[in-house]
């Protein structure tokens, strides 16, 4: 089993740019939530998914990483 942790209790809006590969942490250890700063590899987490958005939008990424729906908050957190 992967050594996943919450990164976060809420989700976080986010300004996505059309046409760019962002790539949300999965693991919930990067300090830089939403998204992913390497740290998966030191503590043995899943790797980040990366996405991107045809069209810019904002949208409110998971951190909680409890999601069904990645990178994007379905409100599992509150569960
Ligand atoms: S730090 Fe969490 S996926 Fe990379």
């Amino acid at each position: 089993m992967k050594n996943n942790i919450r990164g976060g209790d809420a989700p976080i809006p986010c300004q996505l740019e059309a046409d760019k590969n962002y790539a949300w942490c999965s693991c919930g250890h990067s300090a830089d939530q939403p998204f992913c700063n390497g740290t998966h590899k030191k503590e043995g987490g899943t790797p980040p998914t990366i996405f991107s958005v045809h069209e810019a939008k904002e949208a409110y990424l998971c951190t909680c990483k409890e999601t069904k729906n990645p990178p994007y908050c379905d409100g599992s957190h509150k569960n």
